[in-house]
């Protein structure tokens, strides 16, 4: 993969290749990108785990949610999963809405878009090949719905540019190769839309570098966009403005993984990384109301969970064997929400459009 990256380098510009590019192509490259390579990527085997291949209770309380989100609001049952994975999402909601509603869910269509084609063969197989299941390799061909469009870790997958602070003034980074190698260079700025973001962000003196996402903030533009009418709910990796511009990120959040391990540097192994950043929720939630959505909730996940009724999931029972199905499922709930979970770095994003 270095060495396409390389040569697209070479024969392109010759020197200097945005940030955005070089992370689309180390996770999306059509044969040698992360994300297209046959092998494990989320969970034990794999690089990272997401919080559906940790447990199946997330999922399953998420299908229960929508399924009633959608009732109370009169919707059909049209749901779309943006960034699907291997599958192990939709299985426990297709499960959790069949738990609260059978016969609205055997109506329920379910968009995944995914575009990895090993997770698009991963979703038939986990689920089994559901009739109800519909997947799109992209965006672009989900049909206009009424409905919840819905993601858990979509948007921190997304390629962003990269500008460093230099002597007080913001560069844009990009890659250079010098021989086999990789590294960092800087130029101006030349793209009218990272200076148009810089100028509306404000930025404490701080921050040294920070990564723009574009290609997120036109990716939740064009989902508001086929959502007629219904529901948006975005779970990721993220924070506010005000906790993302902090002197602990005053380095960017920018980061690779490899067997679970962080890796020094983004630029050493493409394509056998997943490359991911810290998603800045104001951008998305400042999308949403320009074009219209209302905001119902932002805040952690483990909140949401709590108002969504998540207690209301633990099992009343009197045995006393740790390893019985009741005992590990409420194990299982309350690692969700309590301190020190993996819901502590998660935050939910949930707005509406064209609700009467
Ligand atoms: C970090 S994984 C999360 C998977 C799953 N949601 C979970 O929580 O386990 C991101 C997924 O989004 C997919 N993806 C990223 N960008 C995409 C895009 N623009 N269109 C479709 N799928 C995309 C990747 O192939 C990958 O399967």
């Amino acid at each position: 993969m270095k060495e396409i990256i390389v040569e697209t380098i070479r024969r392109e510009t010759g020197a200097f290749m945005p940030y955005h590019q070089y992370i689309e192509m180390a996770l999306y490259h059509p044969q040698k990108g992360y994300y297209m390579r046959k092998q494990p990527k989320i969970g034990r085997e794999g690089d990272f785990y997401t919080t559906p291949s940790m447990t199946p209770v997330f999922g399953e309380f998420l299908g229960k949610w929508l399924c009633r989100t959608l009732k109370e609001a009169n919707l059909p049952p049209v749901i779309c999963e943006l960034g699907g994975g291997g599958g192990q999402m939709a299985a426990n909601v297709l499960k959790g809405f069949t738990e609260e509603d059978a016969g609205f869910a055997m109506e329920l269509v379910y968009y995944m878009v995914e575009a990895s084609p090993y997770h698009q063969a991963s979703i038939k197989h986990v689920t089994g090949d559901d009739s109800r299941i519909r997947i799109l390799p992209a965006l672009e061909s989900l049909p206009l719905i009424e409905g919840i469009i819905f993601s858990n870790e979509f948007f921190d997958a997304f390629p962003v540019d990269v500008i460093v602070k230099q002597d007080g003034e913001w560069k844009e980074a990009g890659i250079t190769p010098i021989g086999e190698d990789l590294v960092e260079t800087v130029r101006d700025i030349r793209d009218e839309e990272i200076r148009q973001l810089l100028q509306t962000w404000d930025i404490p003196p701080f921050m040294n570098r920070i990564e723009i996402p574009l290609q997120m903030i036109a990716a939740y533009e064009a989902v508001i966009d086929k959502l007629m009418c219904g529901f948006l709910l975005t779970i990721d990796y993220g924070m506010d403005s005000e906790e993302w511009f902090s002197p602990i990120r005053k380095d960017g959040t920018l980061r690779a993984y490899r067997n679970h391990q962080l890796l020094d540097s983004i630029l050493d192994t493409p394509g056998e990384a997943d490359i991911t950043f810290t998603v800045p929720f104001d951008l998305l939630r400042n999308q949403g109301t320009k074009m219209g959505c209302h905001e119902k909730y932002w805040g952690g996940q483990a909140e949401f969970l709590i108002e969504g009724g998540i207690l209301e999931e633990l099992i009343p029972h009197a045995d006393s064997d740790p390893f019985s199905l009741a005992s590990k499922r409420n194990r299982q709930i309350r690692q969700l929400i309590m301190g020190e979970s993996i819901s502590d770095y998660f935050r939910v994003l949930w707005q509406e459009k064209h609700i009467l």
